[in-house]
């Protein structure tokens, strides 16, 4: 009796086991999968300039007085941006790695590098855009994974006052010697209360069209800040009324200041 019982345990138990692994090499699949979807989306941000400074380079070109001045800015414009993308694609293959490189990184020049790939002037959108960021703040972290998370949020930011303008703030303070807190804070529309616990998780949207042309959301912008800002050991929050507008605000640790040589 006893000895049927401890066989039907084993028995149990292995098959617990192997039920075990298939789960960890599905979830390893899962996560392969959501990898190719952040980068196909992150690349997809990138794409967005390059193909329209190549555009008018190309227009301009064909037209019938090049204007070689406009053609080399929106060439270099593309160049960079083809560059910069080739870089985020390799930092984003290392985050999937777990691999990343830490530094010390200004604040001023994360946001000044995030807001040249944003490319779009946000006042051609009736964007009033306000930075405010202390010059000597820096935070310690992979900087170009840290641009990314600023870039999503700034897009975010963007879509929601689409067509309506606004303000979008860039604020970052000290919150004591070890953190540092970066807000992106707008005008939008908000985001309904019972939605909150749901913007982190992957392929959440409300952003999706009938439209082919139009830009449709893939909702893993946020599950990409998240899961980025988490590695670096810190945490994203958002805070947001329904009419009047959104805030999220990154909590990262900061640079500790250079030792001084004695
Ligand atoms: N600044 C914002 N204002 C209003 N809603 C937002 C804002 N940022 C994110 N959201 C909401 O969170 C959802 C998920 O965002 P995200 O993960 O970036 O995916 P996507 O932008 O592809 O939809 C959005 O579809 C939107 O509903
Ligand atoms: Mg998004």
């Amino acid at each position: 009796m006893q000895e049927s019982l401890l066989h039907q345990l084993t028995e149990t138990q292995r098959q617990l086991e192997l039920l075990h692994d298939q789960l960890t090499e599905s979830q390893r699949l899962a996560t392969i999968g959501t990898i190719c979807a952040v980068i196909a989306h992150e690349f997809n941000n990138l794409l967005t300039p390059i193909v329209s400074y190549s555009q008018f380079a190309l227009q301009s070109a064909q037209g019938e007085k090049p204007d070689m001045v406009l053609i080399c800015k929106a060439l270099t414009k593309s160049f960079q941006s083809s560059q910069k993308a080739g870089r985020i694609c390799a930092s984003m293959l290392s985050l999937a790695r777990g691999e990343s490189s830490y530094a010390a990184v200004p604040v001023q020049t994360l946001v000044d590098e995030t807001l040249t790939v944003l490319a779009r002037d946000p006042q051609k959108d009736g964007i009033a855009l306000r930075v405010q960021i202390p010059p000597e703040l820096a935070v310690y972290g992979d900087s170009v994974q840290l641009e990314q998370v600023l870039l999503n949020l700034l897009i975010n930011a963007r879509q929601a006052m689409l067509g309506k303008g606004g303000s979008l703030t860039i604020k970052a303070s000290a919150v004591d010697e070890n953190l540092v807190k970066i807000q992106v804070i707008d005008s939008g529309p908000g985001i309904p209360e019972k939605l909150l616990p749901k913007i982190f998780q992957p392929f959440f949207t409300t952003k999706a069209t009938a439209r082919q042309t139009e830009a449709h959301g893939t909702g893993l912008g946020l599950a990409i800040c998240k899961d980025i800002v988490e590695h670096h050991s810190g945490r994203i929050e958002v805070e947001s009324e329904v009419g009047r507008g959104t805030t999220f605000s990154v909590i990262l640790p900061a640079a500790k200041p250079a030792a001084t040589a004695s």
